[in-house]
């Protein structure tokens, strides 16, 4: 089944019928569709908690309760009490009904409400969050990329907007996503084909434009980042939770990397000088808006010479009020000194100045302002953003960066300002890679098993450039408690965000399949005392889903308490011995989500 094959618009219903009957005989096979049935039944009658399920042939204690976080916080001899049904979806910083009663406090017009507003612990649930009915194990990456289950992401409404721009449909019991977008109906394919065009003066790619990290805002199902991946090209799509209903839980669900976040009033998780292009298409963005402050947060994340591609009606229509939100973004991006270099069909691009001195003369002509450096050192994480532009120079590497596969040994002058030697960095790379190996070993899992990696505590993203040959992608998160390596993540051609895990993560339930975390618990502990391991664990439980793993290296005092409380949980847990760094003893968990229902 060729991808260009689902695009031949002539040719739709027949390519179809193979794209179906591939996934037919994939059932027969079994090899790409796991068992498909929980393991163990959860009663919803609280009363019945010690008989045995009907599912399978394992006993539960767990109730099914409503449970607030209690301080102090104490675990119910029974387990961990699991949250109601109705609650399969549930996002703690983007609540609905929590948000609705912050709405007096926030700023609409700059649609505060789309970012993260997290309770306070005290009001936070403290039960583990439940499958939806019929939940299956998800199909697996490559051929999620095109179907997914329909039970998983049980939401009509984007088919129903957004079929007519081939985003996606219904068969049956899948979703199929042809690969379609808002400015790109025709496929993904020939739009970054055009893309390439209009950044390389007809002659070349993306990847000839020195494209390798992009940022996708406004992403719907992430069929961009999708389509970008056979170049080597890695994505980092978001979008706010709003009207377009679950469009990154079809994301994720599909194995394409994105997360949940909106362009507001705070500056986005992600370092200074990281993408090479940031791509709006319809992204729903007011730009215009306030000075253009937004867009001085693009111009923030871009590195030099990184673009700016825009495909929305201010672009190429006439009418209504768009030539004025035109001129506007004319005069902004002019005054930042960006460069229109091509605007064709829907499209525009700008290219950030590498050189400084057109900034420089604007500068002291009062059209923009220079952002204070010492802003940015610490992690962009809860950061107001600023109305000025970040000075490039200085903080990114001049030398350009060169292509991936070569970019992953990128020793960032970030890392030695942090006091970490090349050699060091060598070391963990080295590392890295030996332990990445032995994971799959003792995981013992077929590679096409996991698709969506966290890395929780990445430093360097050592555990993710070991990956780089497995079918993967990974998220590597720096705690926005610790020095900022995600700079230096970054420059190594990675993605990732920063955050803080005393709060839950801008991610539906369900969406990865292995979490890694290597000295996380000791440092939260060391570093907020606002919360405990077992909000973390309670976290990592959500973001998981059934089967899916998760790798913990610490303390040998937190390792053995989460050995404990694991069956609490209902996660298996096996304890193996591997070397570390110094090539000493050390104990590592491989625990692994059972699959569960409430039945
Ligand atoms: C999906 O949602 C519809 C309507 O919200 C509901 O009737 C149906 O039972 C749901 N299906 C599953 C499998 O949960
Ligand atoms: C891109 O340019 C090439 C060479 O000029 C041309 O063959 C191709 O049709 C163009 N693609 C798009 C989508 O414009
Ligand atoms: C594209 O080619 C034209 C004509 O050869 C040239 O004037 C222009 O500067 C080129 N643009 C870029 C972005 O290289
Ligand atoms: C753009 O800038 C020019 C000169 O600074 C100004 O006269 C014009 O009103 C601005 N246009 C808009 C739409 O802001
Ligand atoms: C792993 O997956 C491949 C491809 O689907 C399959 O050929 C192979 O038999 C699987 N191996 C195991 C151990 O399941
Ligand atoms: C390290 O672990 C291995 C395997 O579990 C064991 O045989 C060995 O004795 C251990 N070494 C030390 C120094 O504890």
């Amino acid at each position: 089944m060729g991808i260009n094959g689902l695009f031949a618009d002539s040719k739709g219903g027949q390519t179809l019928m193979v794209g179906l009957i591939l996934v037919a005989a994939c059932f027969y096979a079994g090899t790409l569709f796991a068992n498909n049935t929980p393991l163990l039944g959860i009663p919803t009658s609280s009363s019945a908690s010690s008989s045995t399920s009907s599912l399978g042939s394992l006993s539960f204690t767990n109730r099914v309760s409503q449970t607030n976080r209690r301080t102090p916080l104490a675990i119910p001899q029974s387990g961990m009490n699991v949250c109601p049904i109705n609650l399969n979806e549930h996002i703690p910083c983007h609540d609905p009904s929590y948000v609705k009663d912050l709405l007096p406090s926030l700023d609409l017009s700059r649609k505060e409400e789309l970012e993260r507003h997290c309770p306070p612990l005290e009001k936070r649930l403290f039960c583990l969050v439940p499958p939806p009915k019929d939940y299956k194990i998800p199909i697996k990456w490559p051929i999620s990329r095109d179907y997914v289950w329909r039970s998983n992401v049980n939401h009509t409404h984007l088919a129903e907007v957004k079929g007519g721009q081939n985003w996606v449909h219904e068969k049956d019991r899948l979703w199929w996503f042809p690969g379609g977008g808002t400015h790109f109906k025709h496929g993904a394919l020939e739009y970054i084909q055009r893309l390439g065009n209009m950044t390389t003066n007809e002659t070349g790619d993306l990847r000839n434009a020195g494209v390798f990290q992009v940022l996708d805002v406004g992403c719907g199902v992430a069929s961009f980042g999708a389509y970008l991946l056979p170049f080597d090209i890695q994505t980092m799509s978001f979008a706010p939770k709003d009207g377009h209903e679950n469009q990154i839980q079809f994301a994720l669900e599909r194995g394409i990397g994105a997360m949940i976040a909106a362009i507001s009033t705070k500056q986005l998780p992600y370092p200074t000088s990281s993408f090479d292009m940031v791509h709006c298409s319809r992204c729903r963005v007011d730009w215009h808006e306030n000075d253009g402050i937004l867009l001085r947060e693009v111009d923030r994340l871009l590195r030099p010479d990184g673009y700016f591609v825009y495909s929305a009606p201010p672009a190429y229509r006439k009418d209504k009020d768009y030539p004025v939100i035109w001129d506007k973004l004319m005069n902004i991006t002019t005054a930042m000194c960006w460069k229109l270099i091509a605007k064709k069909v829907q499209t525009a691009i700008w290219i950030k100045p590498g050189d400084q001195t057109c900034v420089q003369e604007n500068v002291e002509q009062n059209l923009i302002q220079i952002c204070d450096v010492a802003d940015d050192s610490k992690p962009s994480w809860n950061k107001p953003l600023h109305n000025c532009v970040t000075k490039s120079g200085e903080i990114s590497n001049p030398n350009k960066l060169p292509p991936r596969p070569e970019r992953l040994s990128v020793y960032s002058e970030s890392l030695s300002r942090l006091g970490i030697s090349r050699e060091q960095f060598a070391t963990d790379t080295l590392f890295w890679q030996r332990q990445v190996e032995q994971y799959w070993m003792l995981m013992n899992v077929n590679k096409t098993e996991i698709r969506n990696v966290m890395d929780m505590n990445a430093l360097w993203g050592g555990f993710a450039a070991a990956l780089n040959s497995y079918p993967v992608w990974v998220m590597n998160v720096v705690p926005s408690t610790m020095d900022d390596t995600l700079t230096a993540i970054y420059g190594r051609g990675l993605l990732g965000a920063f955050h803080d895990w005393c709060e839950p993560f801008s991610t539906y339930p369900r969406s990865y399949d292995l979490l890694h975390a290597s000295y996380l618990f000791s440092h939260n502990k060391g570093h907020n005392n606002n919360c405990l391991l077992e909000d973390v664990m309670l976290e990592m439980d959500r973001m998981l889903r059934p089967e899916g793993f998760i790798i913990i290296r610490d303390e040998e005092r937190i390792m053995s308490r989460i050995k404990d409380l694991a069956p609490k949980f209902l996660w298996d847990v096996n304890s193996y011995q591997l070397r570390n760094k110094h090539n000493e003893n050390e104990s590592v968990l491989i625990c692994r989500k059972k699959f569960w229902a409430i039945v």
